[in-house]
């Protein structure tokens, strides 16, 4: 082990905002929110979404900013370090922290592969490869062969796209070890605009479609944004709308699973993260609700129709992504070159967020055990090849499904309400204010004292009984789960148990060692 080194920092404000707003913008804000939106009351999800953007998205940045930021004045930059600085008494509360490395890791074992086949179909489209393929029939046949499936005349096994993911697993590697400046910082500030850019490019490419045939004069534009957008206010009375739309919410801030506290803890002391949090929590609703909500669904409406769309909505976001839209851009002009700002968008948004999946296990090998930058990398780069093999052989066997629900939804929901409450009422909601403010370049309105002291942790716990009782427990009793998945599930559930517990240890361990040294 190496002497201690202070801790890096981010090289500039606008490289840290673009850093978070990275993480957020993600294949959820072009994926998965139109395909939730659509499937869940249409104009109607917007209001429960709204109100959990408001009482906790919104809140819970501004949490993590300043929880980060605190923790990393300790030299903290993960979770099980920044609860225990703002709760030195407890001795258990830093191992409700292991949740915010865990939680991370889990998620990007299998954004990372999904983020391969973006790269994959950036390349696909560049090559003609895409435009040649006929019907949905054919692009279906061709995904589940590349994602070897099934082995038919476009790919025989998983070569390619093995290809690829290593590919992909590289550059995150190599991103990541060249550090919070160098490395992090550096990507999103040209990836996020391009992104947006191309983002830009294509909305208004979907929202100029008009009526494309003629002698289909109700598959219109107006028709497809009120396919997406009309109100069903029936909707607001079911609670799985509700949980929907706040489930959205956390999954696209990236807040409540500990990247952002990460990220803010290479912050300097009086750094703003009042303004800095809402302008990240901003770039990624607009890249959600304008641009995410302007891309799919309408183009998808424009060329199948109000009956087929329904099919397509329901089929999926990866059906959306890697079918549906391929087939879309084999109808206009230039059709390749929109199909590559697509996935290239896609691809972008992926390796953005990615990185910052991984950044809370490195941070803490390299706080808590004084590791260096090359070390823990390796160590991070070695455990989650082995363990991003699961989704690549077993996609088929529901595991990526069951890796989203412990670490795309579980973990969220608990860990938020754990940081929420030792924020307002454990580390004490004046004292939080206080720290929420120092550097801060705006004054945050009143109100949300008391909404991030009361509303936020509240709201927040009637959603985790809702989501425990409506899908938490089925889902762990596996109901509706195939017999043949039912032991691959099983596995993972044993593996990811393991990884909990490693963690705990690690955090023992590394606390044992910091009294040692006080002692001696
Ligand atoms: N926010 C990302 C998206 O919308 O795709 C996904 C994500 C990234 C979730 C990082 C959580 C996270 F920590």
């Amino acid at each position: 082990m190496s002497v201690k080194k202070d801790r890096e920092n981010w090289g500039s404000r606008l490289g840290i905002i673009m850093a978070v707003a990275g993480s957020a913008v993600g294949l959820g804000n072009f994926l998965r929110f139109p395909v939730q939106a659509a499937n869940n009351g249409g104009g109607a999800f917007m209001i429960p979404y709204l109100v959990s953007l408001l009482l906790l998205g919104i809140p819970l940045m501004w949490i993590e900013w300043t929880a980060g930021r605190f923790g990393g004045g300790f030299g903290h930059g993960t979770a099980p370090g920044i609860f225990n600085s703002m709760w030195e008494k407890n001795r258990f509360i830093k191992y409700f922290g292991v949740i915010g490395i865990f939680g991370p890791i889990v998620i990007f074992i299998y954004y990372a592969y999904i983020e391969s086949w973006l790269l994959a179909y950036s390349f696909f489209s560049l090559t003609g490869k895409l435009s040649s393929l006929e019907g949905q029939a054919g692009m279906q046949s061709f995904l589940s062969a590349y994602q070897g499936l099934v082995s038919n005349e476009h790919f025989s096994g998983i070569g390619t796209a093995y290809l690829f993911f290593l590919i992909t697993f590289v550059v995150n590697t190599w991103v990541i070890y060249k550090g919070i400046s160098g490395g992090i910082e550096k990507l999103c500030k040209w990836a996020m605009p391009v992104l947006l850019v191309f983002g830009v490019i294509l909305a208004v490419r979907v929202l100029t479609l008009g009526t494309p045939d003629p002698a289909k004069p109700g598959w219109n534009l107006a028709n497809g944004l009120g396919f997406l957008w009309n109100p069903d206010f029936s909707a607001l009375k079911n609670s799985k709308v509700w949980l929907a739309a706040a489930g959205q919410v956390f999954f696209t801030l990236s807040v409540g699973i500990g990247v952002i506290l990460t990220y803010a803890s290479y912050l300097k002391k009086h750094n703003d993260v009042a303004l800095s949090g809402l302008t990240s929590a901003s770039t990624n609703e607009f890249a959600e609700v304008i641009l995410g909500g302007s891309i799919v669904i309408p183009a998808a409406f424009v060329f199948f129709g109000p009956e087929q769309i329904v099919n397509v909505a329901q089929s999926g976001a990866f059906n959306l992504g890697f079918v549906t839209m391929p087939l879309i851009f084999q109808k206009i002009a230039w059709g390749s070159v929109f199909a590559f700002m697509w996935f290239m968008l896609l691809f972008l948004a992926g390796i953005t967020s990615s990185i910052s999946l991984a950044q809370p296990a490195i941070s803490f090998l390299e706080d808590e055990f004084n590791v260096t930058k090359k070390e823990a990398v390796m160590i991070f780069a070695t455990v989650t090849f082995v363990l991003c093999q699961a989704s690549v052989f077993l996609l088929g066997h529901g595991v990526v499904d069951e890796l989203d629900f412990w670490g795309g939804t579980f973990c969220l929901v608990l860990f938020a309400t754990i940081e929420t409450i030792l924020f307002s009422w454990v580390f004490g909601i004046d004292r939080a204010w206080d720290e929420m403010h120092s550097g801060a370049d705006i004054r945050i309105p009143k109100l949300y004292k008391y909404v991030i002291k009361y509303v936020t942790p509240l709201f927040l716990v009637v959603l985790l009984v809702f989501w425990l009782l409506q899908q938490g427990i089925p889902t762990v009793l596996m109901s509706g789960v195939p017999d043949a998945n039912r032991y691959f599930i099983l596995m993972t559930r044993l593996v990811l148990f393991g990884m909990v517990a490693l963690l705990a240890v690690l955090v023992n361990i590394a606390w044992r060692h910091r009294a040692q040294k006080k002692t001696t």
